[in-house]
This record gives C-alpha cells, structure tokens and sequence, in this order.
C-alpha cells in the first residue's frame, strides 16, 4: 500500500458530495484518487470542485487500478453486492454506505466476499463513531459492569425487596424526529422507504450499546416513513424506535435514552450527554458542531436555530442549524486506520449484517400485521460466532 492512501468515491450523490468528499478532502492521509459515478453530469460537477486525479463512469475502471487502496460505495442499495464483489476481488478495501444490503441473501454473499477475499469491509454506521454516543455507550458499560446507585435512590422496602431477573435488563429508547419534506423521491419510488434505508443506523446503534443478539423483532406503522420497531434481546433487554417522519428540524432530530439499573444516559442530538443516577457523573456533557466550534449543547443548537429561523427564505435549502457530530469524519479515519492495520475496524461486516436483518425483520412483521418475527444468528451470519 502506498504511503498517501488512495481512495476512490463511487456514487457521488448527497451523502458524497456533503460528507464524504468534504471529509476526504480534510484528511490529511487521504488522497482522492477517482470519482465513479454512472451519471457524467454528476462526475463533472465533483470534478471541478473535488478534483479527483481521475473520473470514470466505469467501476471496472476503479478495480483495475493498482494505486487505488480503497473504495468509498455510496450508490444505492440495489446492486451492492455486484459492486462489492467486483471490488474486492481486486482487492479493494471497501467503505460501504448502510444498508448492507436490502435483502438476507445479499447480506450473507457480502459477509463470505469479505471473509474470502480478506479485505476491510467497513459498514458506514457513523454514529459508532460520534463523541457523544461513544462517550454515553462507555458511561453504560462501567455502569453495568459495576452498577452503583446514588446514596438518595429510594429503595422503599429494602431487604424485603424481592429480587427480580429484570434488575439487570436495559432499557432503550431512539427517537428520531424527521421531516419527510427533505427526503430524495428515490426513497419513495424504489420500494425502499425510510425503514429500509435509514433505521439500519439505529438497529445498529441498539446492537452497538447493548451487545446482546436480538431475539423478536415487531414493528407498526408504513415502511416508506411513520414506524416503531420493538426489540427484544437474548438477556430480555428492549429497544424501542419511534421514528417520525412528520416532524421539523426546528427542533433537534435524534434522542437516545438508556435504561440500567437505576442509572438514565440521556444523548440529546448528539451534543449533549444527561446523566442521573450514576454516582459521580456530571449531569450534562457538551458536545461542539464540527461546523461550530462555538455551539456546543442542545441549547446553543436552539439558539442559533431559531436565530438562523428567522433569516431563512430559500425552501430548497436546509436550515442553517449547527450540525451535530455523528462521527464521519472519524469513522473514516478509523477507516484508513483498519486498513493499514492501525485498528480496528469501526463496522465490520458482521455489525452492518445484524443492523440489516433487523430491519427486514421488521418490515417481515409489518406485512404481518404487526406479529413478532424471530430472529436467530444464523440468519444473517454466515459464520457461526
Ligand atoms: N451515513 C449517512 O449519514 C448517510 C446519509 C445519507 C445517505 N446515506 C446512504 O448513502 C447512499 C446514497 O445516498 P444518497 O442520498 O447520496 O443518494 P443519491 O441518489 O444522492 O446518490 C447516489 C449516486 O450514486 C450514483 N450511482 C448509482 N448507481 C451507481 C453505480 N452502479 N456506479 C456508480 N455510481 C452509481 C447515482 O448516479 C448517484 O449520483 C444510500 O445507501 C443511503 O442510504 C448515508
């Protein structure tokens, strides 16, 4: 592998063009080495502005190249796995936006070519990566390695209390408050739906905290958008997902609460971490923009909202709100690092696999009318753990 790492995008639509490109260009280690997209008026456009040494609308073109050390997927879903296949038997390492596949078969296939041909196959579920999750996940693992409670907790009979297998359960809540308005149509029109292409981030972060296996999946409302997933896990542990995607971005999108043992970790849009019940802890964390250095928390993201609010005009625009860290930048540097044997991988295979699976599972119960679906690991992992 060459010193510089050479990376090539391929699919060079939003997500490319608002983070991955920019973030490429921002790491030092980096060097964008091709843009690949299928439509030329697309790769004009990232040309000039991300001058990338070559462009092709060719992936075989990318493949054949020797000085090009990994790959950045961000197309679609559909058609993953050819891609992924193509570019690791050149032996590419690859960093495959979520989902890992709309499919279970796909989901194994991409398992067994990453497995077979040994590259780093990274599965882009960033928020793994944002400080503030990061931080809220490692506060729930010391606090359920060796739970304490506050001297103030109110335990009313005490010794009398009858032990329950529940104590040591966790519970989770995601709610995600999203505004369809600002969705591409191709969500809507390939059969995909907000279900399939964007909770896989959340049925991964449920994994990421509580690293239990998922045993019963349900969920209720539309896979095209509106939908609550429930999941219950191997030691009985639950997740709820309330994802609403009839709400507004004047108000923050994404809040995490955790459950355990008479602790709550709160994740307020990724700027903010609320902890109570856990000896020690402060009660708030404050987490800068990546575009803001100087907003940091939930109230500085509503005070420069509600500022920029009242100058906006442009309804093709998003709100100029501070942007919350949800971990790209790092999870692409993380990246690099697996492949070049620096560390671990941020999202192997086997994570965007489980996050996957969930999510069909889910969508298997709502065109069931809601019934619960098992799920066992041999569905979605091609190797026995
Ligand atoms: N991690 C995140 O925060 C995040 C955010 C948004 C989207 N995504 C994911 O990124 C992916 C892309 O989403 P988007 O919103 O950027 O879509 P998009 O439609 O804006 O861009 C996709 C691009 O891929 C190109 N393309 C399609 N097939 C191709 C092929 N075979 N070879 C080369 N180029 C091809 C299209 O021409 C288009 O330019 C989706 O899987 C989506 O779920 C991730």
């Amino acid at each position: 592998m060459s010193r510089v790492f050479n990376m090539a995008v391929v699919g060079c639509g939003a997500i490319a063009q608002g983070m991955h490109l920019p973030n490429i260009a921002a790491h030092a280690g980096i060097r964008l080495r091709w843009c690949c997209d299928i439509n030329p008026r697309t790769l004009k456009t990232v040309a000039a502005r991300w001058k990338p040494d070559r462009t092709t609308t060719r992936i075989e073109d990318v493949a054949a190249d020797p000085e090009c050390d990994a790959v950045l997927i961000a197309t679609h879903p559909e058609g993953r796995r050819d891609l992924v296949r193509t570019l690791a038997a050149a032996g590419k390492h690859l960093y495959v936006e979520k989902p890992l596949a709309d499919n279970l078969p796909d989901i194994l296939r991409i398992q067994r070519i990453a497995d077979e041909t040994g590259i780093v196959l990274s599965v882009g579920h960033n928020r793994r990566m944002a400080p503030a999750l990061r931080d809220a996940r490692d506060l729930f693992h010391a606090h359920r390695a060796a739970p304490r409670s506050e001297p103030w907790r109110w335990d009313r009979e005490g010794r009398r209390r009858p032990p329950r297998p529940e104590e040591r359960q966790t519970v989770m809540l995601q709610r995600i408050n999203d505004d369809y308005f600002s969705w591409k149509a191709w969500a809507f029109e390939e059969n995909a739906g907000i279900l399939l292409l964007e909770l896989n981030h959340f049925t991964d972060l449920a994994y990421f905290f509580l690293e239990r296996e998922p045993v019963l999946v349900s969920a209720a409302g539309s896979p095209m958008m509106n939908v609550l997933i429930n999941i219950t896990f191997e030691d009985g542990s639950l997740c709820a997902i309330v994802d609403a995607c009839v709400g507004t971005f004047g108000y923050p999108k994404e809040l995490y609460e955790i459950y355990h043992q008479g602790a709550a970790i709160i994740v307020d849009h990724c700027m903010e971490v609320r902890t109570a019940g856990i000896p020690g802890q402060p009660f708030r964390r404050l987490y800068p923009s990546p575009g803001d250095a100087q907003a940091a928390g939930i109230e500085a993201w509503y005070d420069r909202t509600l500022e920029a609010a009242g100058r906006h005009t442009d309804k093709t625009k998003p709100l100029a709100s501070p942007w919350p860290d949800k971990g790209h930048f790092r999870f692409l540097d993380a990246f690099v690092k697996a492949c070049r044997g620096e560390g671990p991988n941020p999202c192997d295979a086997v994570c965007g696999a489980r996050a996957a699976a969930i999510v069909l599972k889910a969508a298997l119960s709502l065109r069931n009318g809601g019934k619960p679906q098992r799920i066992r690991p041999e569905e979605y992992l091609a190797r026995p753990r």
